[in-house]
């Protein structure tokens, strides 16, 4: 048995990569936008067998109201909450997808947020450095989605403040997805109160909606089909003789130097669009969101290697695994993760996201030592 797949086993492009749908300009067509939201979803429910949880649909509706009065000072943007698995990316998707213009962009909250440093940076000594960059970065966008919000920073509490004022300033239509509602954002007690002001201002100018319903969608065994990441597999406990039989690579290979941005990073394998990372060198390394989103661009598999128990990990080697899986997922990977023993056992940890990744995790097939007897 071959963990790693044969390249034509690999599936075409998933969903969300899809080219996106140009229409006609907003306004040329008052109000048809918010039928062309429900008829979207519907079609998409469909063809996918879902059956739409009750918020589900009530977002559904949300959307197509507000997609409706799009180029209206009336539109209210949207911040969509709740527990893993609940289907909020599924919505923020369907939602990009189904606005028929084309002055929309979909971006990793990290990403923009760090492009938005360097652009104030590059701008400094200018009367208006975030508007600059704003202009740069964003053009002539007149919807924004994030997908999964989350503050941990305190650091970034005063920028996050003057960020979403200028946003709204500029009439863009917000979409954010977070497992935290408004008043969860930045749990930790020390810094919250320091937050309030972004939470106010998200209430003041957004409509906040649960995402709830009971289950992880992710349980289901047809949740995922069609995405490469659920193909993905765990393989514990990674001995040698496991290694030889699975075909995995050794465990002893040596450590490279790979170029990314304007750093190194240790690498052990890098084949073509293949890459193999031990733990400890890409996550108890000071690494970025911004460095996992290029390593996402130039690879498609990803061997993760060595993973411990994260409960033994730093925080901070916790959240920085936690960012990485986030943006696999996000961009559909293919993961091969080894560890060394059974995957609900080796995701122990105090970071708030966790939950999350283990709901991602957990769709991985996973291969544990019984299986090295029927190889
Ligand atoms: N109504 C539904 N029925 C069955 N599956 C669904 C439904 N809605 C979404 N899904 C599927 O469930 C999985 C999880 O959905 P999604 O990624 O949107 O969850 P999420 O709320 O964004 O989770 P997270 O908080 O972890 O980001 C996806 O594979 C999605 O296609
Ligand atoms: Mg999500």
């Amino acid at each position: 048995m071959a963990v790693l797949p044969p390249k034509k086993s690999w599936l075409s492009a998933p969903l969300r990569t899809l080219g996106k749908r140009l229409g006609k300009p907003v306004g040329s067509e008052p109000g048809g936008h918010g039928q062309q939201i429900t008829d979207y979803f519907r079609k998409k429910a469909r063809q996918q067998g879902y059956t739409l949880s009750h918020s589900q649909q009530r977002v559904i509706q949300s959307m197509a109201q507000q997609a409706g009065q799009l180029d209206q000072a009336s539109a209210r943007s949207l911040y969509l909450h709740g527990a893993v698995g609940r289907g909020k990316s599924w919505l923020l998707d369907g939602f990009f997808r189904a606005v028929p213009i084309s002055q929309k962009r979909r971006l990793h909250f990290h990403d923009f947020f760090a492009q938005l440093h360097q652009g104030m940076f590059r701008h400094r000594g200018q009367d208006d450095a975030l508007g600059m960059t704003l202009d740069e970065l964003l053009q002539d966008c007149r919807l924004l989605c994030f997908d999964e919000f989350h503050v941990h920073d305190i650091g970034d509490a005063m920028l996050i403040k003057r960020l979403f004022t200028a946003l709204f300033e500029r009439r863009i239509f917000l979409l954010i997805t977070s497992n935290y509602p408004p008043e969860g954002l930045l749990p930790n007690p020390l810094y919250h109160e320091r937050f309030l002001p972004v939470i106010k201002l998200i209430n003041a100018h957004m409509q906040v909606m649960e995402v709830g319903g009971a289950h992880d969608y992710r349980s289901q065994p047809e949740s995922g089909i069609g995405q490469l990441f659920t193909q993905g597999h765990y393989v514990w406990p990674g001995c040698t003789a496991q290694r030889q039989a699975l075909q995995l690579p050794p465990l002893d290979s040596p450590p490279f130097a790979l170029a990314v941005g304007t750093r190194e990073l240790q690498a052990r394998l890098c084949h073509e669009r293949t890459i193999r990372f031990d733990f400890s060198d890409i996550c108890e390394q000071p690494t970025a969101v911004m460095d996992y989103l290029e390593l996402s661009r130039r690879f498609d598999t990803w061997i993760i290697d060595r993973l411990p128990n994260l409960e033994d990990c730093t925080v901070a080697a916790q959240q920085r695994f936690i960012n990485l899986i986030d943006v696999l997922y996000d961009q559909d990977k293919r993961l091969l993760l080894i560890g060394q023993r059974p995957l609900r056992d080796s995701l122990g940890g105090t970071a708030a996201d966790l939950a999350r990744t283990r709901s991602r995790l957990g769709q991985l097939v996973e291969v544990g030592p019984a299986a090295l007897g029927a190889v």
